[in-house]
């Protein structure tokens, strides 16, 4: 009797074990079907992949091996505590050469239309090869880089995990570049706490400010937007050099030392300012915008004197203060933790 049970029960625990292991293969090859159909990777697995092609990117970011004596990385221009961008007038590239343009922050370039100071470059990725080419800067070439890439055990075995390809090429090292910079977003300043409703998290003085720069001293019409720029080109009357500006990609006069708005996200930390590096402060800045710029007949017609008392030049300054944000503190990968 207590056999017969025992066989029943077996017999039973059998068909409900052979049940479950038949309906889990039918469930997991229904998903792989649907997958395979529909997306070849689960959402998981891209978010995996996305997070690694980041650190990858900032792993490039940050190594020297991408300049062609092997001592400059992005980072040695674009210094993290330096919201990203340098402390010098022009930029020094490889062997200590002087470059033409002072080096801008790397912080709200995802949503450019154009990069460099005279748009040149459309998107980070392009931009990328220009930064390692530039005899300036790092004076690599790209298949260089590749070779060097290629021949490191670390940069294969990440870039394989990401892309799933046994070389790497171009595409992939710019792209990933590119994706760490999409990351790197000023946030949560004092002023965007405001606009979100903190009315506390502005002082008097740069309340002020921000009235003035969207009002009466007409920044905005070129800062404008969340990330404080047109994307467009002016000449703002800067004193005359040999640099044309936009007038060299576009080939046309009316050009003529036109600049790219830069983001002021930040712009507390990017000292020296403009193109050239011409001021050394937020102060020297205003007292130029103050006059209405210099004389430049190709000068933007918005740029007249806007007499602004002391005060209100303060007040100015203190507004612009209050768009540096919180940053996570990025460190170099290769720095000992
Ligand atoms: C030798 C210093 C130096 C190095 C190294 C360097 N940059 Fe730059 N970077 C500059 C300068 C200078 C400019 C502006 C050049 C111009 O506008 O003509 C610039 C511009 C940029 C911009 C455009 C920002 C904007 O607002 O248009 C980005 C993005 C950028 N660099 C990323 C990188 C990346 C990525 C690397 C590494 C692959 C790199 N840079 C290496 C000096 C450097
Ligand atoms: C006609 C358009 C225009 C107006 C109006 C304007 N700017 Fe600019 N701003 C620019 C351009 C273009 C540059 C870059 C010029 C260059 O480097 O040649 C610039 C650069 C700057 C910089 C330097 C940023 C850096 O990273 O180097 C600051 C700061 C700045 N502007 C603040 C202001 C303030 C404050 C006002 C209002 C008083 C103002 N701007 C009005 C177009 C404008």
């Amino acid at each position: 009797m207590k056999r017969a049970f025992f066989t029943v029960l077996l017999i039973l625990s059998i068909f409900f074990f052979a049940d479950r292991a038949i309906s889990v293969i039918i469930t997991d090859s229904k998903r792989l079907v649907v997958e395979n159909r529909f997306s070849p990777e689960s959402k998981e697995v891209k978010a995996e992949k996305e997070k690694l092609k980041i650190e990858l990117g900032k792993r490039l970011f940050f190594d020297p091996m991408l300049s062609k004596d092997g001592k400059l990385s992005c980072a040695s221009c674009h210094k993290p505590n330096h919201a990203f961008a340098d402390d010098k007038d022009f930029s020094i590239g490889i062997n200590g050469q002087k470059g033409d343009r002072n080096t801008p922050t790397v912080f709200n370039t995802a949503n450019l239309k154009f990069l460099f100071w005279d748009g040149r470059a459309k998107s980070l990725e392009e931009h990328a090869i220009g930064s390692i080419q530039n005899p300036k800067e790092m004076g690599e070439t790209v298949g260089m880089v590749l070779a060097k890439l290629n021949k490191d055990p670390y940069y294969s075995k990440e870039f394989k995990k990401v892309f799933g390809t046994s070389q790497i090429m171009a595409d992939e090292l710019l792209g990933a570049i590119a994706e760490f910079e999409r990351t790197l977003i000023s946030k949560d300043s004092d002023y965007d706490k405001y606009i979100a409703g903190n009315k506390k998290a502005l002082s008097q003085n740069a309340k002020r400010g921000m009235d003035l720069f969207f009002g009466k001293a007409m920044c905005a019409e070129c800062h404008k937007g969340p990330d404080f720029t047109d994307g467009d080109f002016h000449n703002i009357g800067l004193p005359i050099t040999e640099d044309v500006g936009r007038a060299k990609v576009s080939v046309s006069n009316k050009d003529t030392r036109k600049f790219k708005t830069p983001t002021l996200r930040e712009v507390a930390k990017t000292a020296p300012y403009f193109h050239n590096g011409l001021f050394e402060t937020l102060e020297e800045v205003i007292t130029f915008y103050n006059a209405g710029g210099g004389n430049d007949t190709f000068k933007d017609s918005l740029k007249k004197p806007l007499n602004l008392t002391e005060q209100e030049q303060r007040d100015l300054i203190n507004f612009l203060k209050s768009l540096s944000g919180r940053q996570l503190k990025i460190q170099s990968p290769f720095d000992k933790k």
